[in-house]
């Protein structure tokens, strides 16, 4: 075990995740490094296709990821904490405060879309699509915070992550509508390749976001709350 202990003093985490779990993961490392303060930790921030791409690789020791429904990597999977996708609208849209927007009066409206290779963006065209809708797409964006800040100008209604609030909350210039099938209720995964053993660096930052995962689930359940959403299994 004193190999494995210094391995852990000295060692070094990749970690990569999807872009939704950028709201936490800094916040999850912070605590792991007090925890292990020798440990060295990269962290790479990109969408659901490149994170693929880097499971592939194996490019990185762990990852956060959305849903995974690739059946060609052969990869170990740990249930990790919930991420629902909520609809956003400016305060003052004449939707706010509504219940129960049917998704056919969202369909009317222009919408600000994730890239191709988001997963925010294939769930978001699902649901339209599961109701045979299409969004109207008035513009692409290639992140969470500039759609933020277009749905904030008016430029249309978004799908995001709960987690893109989790800073300002309902108190900030967004708010969530209240639309039928929403929230999406997904959750996080924490993933790495069956292939090789992880390191006791590695091994150390799984079990501790484990861990974790209950005071994330309890931040989930009470921002859905002030947003006056539905709990769903999160709650
Ligand atoms: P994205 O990740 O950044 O690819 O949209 C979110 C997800 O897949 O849940």
């Amino acid at each position: 075990w004193v190999a494995e202990y210094q391995g852990l003093r000295r060692g070094r985490v990749r970690l990569a995740v999807i872009t939704t779990a950028k709201y936490f993961a800094p916040e999850l490392l912070g605590a792991f490094s007090r925890r292990y303060p020798d440990i060295d930790i990269s962290l790479k921030v990109t969408n659901r296709d490149r994170v693929i791409e880097r499971i592939r690789n194996q490019d990185d020791d762990l990852y956060i990821f959305g849903q995974p429904d690739f059946d060609d990597l052969d990869v170990a999977l740990h249930p990790f904490a919930p991420n629902p996708l909520i609809v956003v609208a400016p305060r003052d849209h004449r939707l706010a405060g509504q219940g129960r927007i049917p998704l056919k009066a969202l369909a009317a409206e222009p919408f600000i879309l994730r890239e191709p290779g988001s997963g925010t963006r294939q769930a978001t065209v699902r649901a339209f699509a599961d109701a045979g809708l299409t969004p109207h797409v008035r513009m692409e964006l290639g992140s969470n915070e500039a759609i933020k800040h277009a749905a904030i100008a008016g430029l249309g209604l978004a799908v995001v992550s709960l987690h893109t609030l989790s800073v300002e909350g309902a108190a900030g210039p967004l708010c969530a509508l209240d639309v039928e099938g929403f929230p999406i209720h997904r959750q996080w995964w924490l993933v790495h390749n069956q292939g090789r053993d992880l390191s006791p660096a590695a091994a150390a930052l799984l079990a501790f976001a484990r861990e974790q995962e209950p005071v994330i689930r309890a931040q989930v359940g009470r921002l859905l709350g002030e947003l006056g959403l539905d709990a769903g299994p999160s709650g």
